[in-house]
């Protein structure tokens, strides 16, 4: 398979100079749209629209045909996973994720399973060869899963949770518990990523929205661990292409160095991180995709222009390895002619030809 006609956004992540600066938005598919919510509205909740893939192609689709976005990404949930492990997944309006049975005993925990990716999660990879089929080798797919202490924070506390006292209860005071689900769940997680390369998913990308919330020993230990583990399990080449993967450690800015170390291709950083002094620490190993606070977006044009532009400057002169994006996903009270504007800044950033980074930056 050749590359998709704009390819800026591999290049951006395999380190190649590209001929703009490559950008896409976490939650680029969601409620700021009203064509989401309007079909949202018509399917009946979020997850029917997940579990039809002609609707979730559609509307992966959706924000590519008002922006000029270099990626997109298959719309679903990383909590697909453990649904499909039997723990009753619902969304409750303006509440999130609640799970029917969360993991709060050690029978419980004996009997997970690693659920068929082909089978329990069929409309996962139907969506993935749905979507990059509407797709048409425009822009490049990127397929997702949660990292596995991420998926487990859900599965143990059941819903969102401020302090993590489930998780934290049983991390440690039954660490053998806790590994346990860690590696059913990492397992599930890297066949549900290969079957997503299986069915044409590009780019994969891992969302570690909490381990920001361990010690440090603790993040290696309960959270990079498995995630190290599946970057390497992963696919690595498909149809002659090379399939990179992105990691997402929310609150890991002071783990970059070891994050990197997974072999993964690019980090993904929060608004918390200075995208420069990320550069100067690993930006020999990996490329960097971010990190413009969602707030931001709140703001009046202009002013998302100067934001725009500064996080362009800090990552540095030449452009090379670094893909536009948000610190976190997207907010639904993002007025959405305010993302053209951040597109635009982004595409008409002036590029100096500098050294590739690779020869040294
Ligand atoms: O980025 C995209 O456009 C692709 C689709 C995508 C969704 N969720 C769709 C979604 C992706 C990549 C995710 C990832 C996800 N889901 C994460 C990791 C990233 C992060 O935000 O930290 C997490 C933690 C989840 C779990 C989840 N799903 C939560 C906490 C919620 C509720 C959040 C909220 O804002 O209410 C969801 C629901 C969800 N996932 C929506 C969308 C479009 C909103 C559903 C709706 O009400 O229409």
């Amino acid at each position: 398979m050749t590359r998709p006609s704009n390819d800026t956004f591999l290049r951006a992540l395999f380190r190649e100079p590209a001929a703009h600066i490559p950008v896409w938005l976490m939650r680029q598919a969601g409620r700021y749209l009203p064509e989401y919510r309007a079909l949202r509205a018509h399917a009946g909740d979020f997850m029917a629209l997940c579990k039809n893939p002609a609707l979730a192609s559609e509307i992966a689709l959706q924000p590519l045909a008002r922006y000029a976005l270099d990626a997109a990404i298959v719309f679903s949930d990383i909590l697909t996973i453990p649904d499909a492990m039997g723990l009753g997944l619902s969304f409750v309006e303006n509440e999130g994720p609640k799970f029917e049975h969360p993991l709060r005993n050690e029978r419980q925990i004996r009997r997970l399973f690693v659920p068929d990716p082909f089978d329990r999660l069929r409309y996962v990879t139907d969506a993935v060869s749905a979507t990059r089929k509407a797709l048409n080798g425009a822009v490049p797919l990127i397929g997702f899963a949660g990292s596995p202490y991420t998926l487990a924070c859900y599965m143990i506390e059941g819903s969102r949770s401020n302090d993590f006292r489930f998780v934290k209860t049983m991390m440690y005071s039954r660490p053998d518990l806790m590994r346990r689900i860690l590696e059913i769940v990492t397992e599930a997680v890297l066949r549900s990523l290969n079957a997503q390369i299986e069915s044409g998913a590009q780019v994969v990308m891992i969302f570690d929205s909490w381990g920001g919330n361990l010690a440090t020993a603790a993040f290696q230990e309960f959270s990079l661990f498995y995630m190290r583990q599946i970057i390497a399990g992963l696919i690595k080449k498909k149809e002659g292409e090379r399939i990179p993967s992105i990691i997402f450690a929310k609150g890991g800015g002071m783990w970059l160095e070891a994050i990197a170390s997974t072999g993964c291709e690019a980090l993904g950083l929060d608004w918390m991180t200075d995208i420069g002094e990320a550069r100067r620490r690993v930006g020999r190993e990996v490329a960097l995709q971010g990190n413009l606070d969602p707030g931001v977006l709140f703001a009046p044009p202009e002013n998302i222009a100067a934001e725009t532009g500064k996080v362009i400057d800090a990552y540095g002169p030449d452009a090379t390895g670094f893909i536009f994006n948000l610190g976190h996903g997207i907010s639904q009270f993002t007025p959405p002619e305010h993302v053209a504007a951040l597109i635009r800044t982004v595409h008409e950033h002036r590029l100096t030809k500098g050294k590739n980074l690779v020869s040294g930056y």
